[in-house]
């Protein structure tokens, strides 16, 4: 295997919202990009997958009106600084970019006429949406604009290995004894050509998504398996808020399907009036709180696990069959079509759901310029945590804080690049060749396939909807012991996608679940029976 070495401007990790948004920000400012996917385009993520829609501002709306319900949904766990931040500056920036440049078809009578579609724990409609594939449109025009820029490198199949630290990488003392670390780009697999290449940046930005999938039951991409998240503790990082996973109440109950990803079904379809029901026909969520079916997430995820419990059954429903009913497919193309797929006319049949692993509320802590502890690192997106969400996040607010932390970043970065910040050559070519760790053949997929599977029910069902302090104990231990094991066994073991994959779910399962005992109040996403 040869080692290939690659300098760029500015290194982006991830090519969902946030990532493109860097990308794109950087390179209107003239500034070289490189933008890695780990898939075969750039549509290898979570944006991909948004159904319901993005936070803009309707006319009756203000910035505080926005902020109070961040707040509420947050339990006040949030840095108000951020959710400041967000509100303010979140539509102004979405007008610029989304709108005016990009021009993401968002539903409307007329032009500049939106329709609002409204979530569990907002006060009013404000939310744009495009029928309920707001994610996919959306990332279809970055990609579009990402495409027509040439000073933006898009580099798919490719998967960061670990991010490159002066502290941990450079071999010459005058790097090690010097206070401040810095990130200075990462090793990178390149899948096709089975090759580590080896990125050198003035500046990095983590934009990897989520990590839904270290869990069994989750509405998230299969990339979304913690690797930004791996790669910043690994390079000492600092994390906050990991215990903060929040579940989606509403997916598709296939019965015991594992490890396929669980069909979302928006919230934005009890927005419109969708109820849900207990399979006596019962609306139960009256009796769990006053918002009923427009509750915070948390709440009804608690809700529905409570319900399920006290009925037995394996699920509850949603009800679309009143009101709405002429309207659904017209409205919920996407959901309607799954529906009918899997045997269910949401006109006239209540869709059966579950609850699932959807988004982490926490991850790499970044300012408001997406800078992280790290020098030359940023991070934006599902894989950073601003502070906006704080114990529990704000329906479709992730696309606006994705959005809007992607451009911070690429503002702040371009703002600062310049001689100062230039990699010296001293640096680069301290930087040393990827080692392979051996060539001892022993990866086989059946041991994988059950490592992933030991990571993803521990986590489902010890560090889950419901924690409790033995729980959380036994994944403690549990996950030490499967990283200690696959650290001896794959000591030897040539590289490669599925290994380095096993390794950064592993690493993101054992710090969720530390960040998780350490936590002792039971609040929001974070719910303790203890
Ligand atoms: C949904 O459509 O319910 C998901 C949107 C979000 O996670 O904010």
């Amino acid at each position: 295997m040869n080692d290939f070495r690659i300098k760029t401007d500015v290194l982006v990790i991830g090519s969902g919202i946030a990532g493109s948004m860097a990308a794109l920000t950087l390179a209107d400012a003239g500034v070289d990009v490189t933008l890695l996917s780990a898939g075969e385009d750039l549509f290898a993520c979570n944006t991909e997958l948004a159904q319901g829609g993005i936070v803009f501002h309707s006319p009756e709306d203000d910035p505080v009106k926005l902020e109070h319900d961040i707040l509420t949904a947050g339990w006040k766990q949030n840095y108000r600084r951020a959710v400041c931040y967000l509100a303010h500056k979140g539509p102004e920036v979405l007008q610029k970019t989304l709108i005016d440049a990009y021009k993401v078809p968002f539903a409307h009578r007329a032009a500049a006429d939106w329709y609002f579609t409204r979530e569990g724990g907002h006060g009013i409609a404000r939310i744009l949406y495009a029928k309920d594939h707001t994610g996919l449109t959306i990332m279809q025009q970055l990609a579009e604009a990402v495409s027509k820029r040439p000073n933006i490198r898009v580099l798919t199949n490719r998967t960061a290995i670990d991010l490159l630290t002066t502290h941990h990488h450079a071999s010459h003392l005058d790097f090690k004894y010097n206070l401040m670390d810095q990130c200075v780009g990462a090793y990178v697999f390149n899948e096709p050509l089975n090759q580590v290449e080896i990125i050198l940046a003035d500046f990095t930005v983590l934009a990897t998504g989520g990590a839904g999938r270290i869990y069994l039951n989750s509405t998230n991409s299969n990339h979304a398996i913690g690797a930004g998240l791996s790669m910043a503790s690994r390079a000492g990082a600092k994390l906050y808020n990991l215990e903060y996973v929040q579940f989606h109440p509403t997916t598709f109950y296939q019965g015991a399907k594992r490890f396929e990803r669980r069909f979302l079904i928006s919230e934005a379809v009890r927005g419109e009036g969708g109820k849900l029901i207990n399979g006596t026909g019962e609306a139960f969520m009256t009796r769990y709180d006053q918002r009923a079916d427009l509750a915070p997430r948390d709440i009804v995820t608690r809700a529905i696990m409570a319900e399920m419990l006290r009925t037995g059954d394996d699920c509850v429903y949603l009800d679309t069959t009143h009101g709405m009913r002429n309207e659904v497919a017209e409205r919920f193309p996407t959901i309607y079509g799954k529906c009918l797929e899997y045997g269910i006319d949401m006109r006239t049949t209540p869709i059966p759901v579950v609850p699932a692993a959807h988004f982490f509320c926490g991850g790499v802590l970044v300012d408001t310029r997406g800078r992280t502890t790290l020098e030359r690192l940023y991070a934006a997106g599902e894989v950073s945590c601003t502070g906006v969400h704080g114990a529990n996040r704000l329906a479709s607010t992730s696309l606006l804080e994705g959005m809007l932390w992607g451009y911070s970043a690429g503002q702040d970065i371009a703002k600062r690049l310049g001689k100062k910040w230039k990699l010296t050559k001293k640096l680069m070519d301290n930087i040393p060749e990827w080692q392979n760790p051996g060539d001892i053949q022993n990866e086989d997929p059946a041991l994988i396939a059950q490592d992933w599977a030991t990571i993803r029910h521990t986590m489902w069902n010890y560090v889950g909807i419901i924690r409790s302090t033995a729980r959380l104990r036994r994944a403690f231990e549990d996950l030490r012991t499967l990283s200690k094991n696959m650290h001896d066994f794959y000591r030897q073991t040539p590289i490669s996608k599925p290994i380095i994959d096993l390794f950064h779910g592993c690493q993101t399962a054992y710090v969720v679940t530390q960040a998780a005992m350490r936590n002792k109040q039971s609040l929001g996403c974070h719910y303790r029976v203890d």
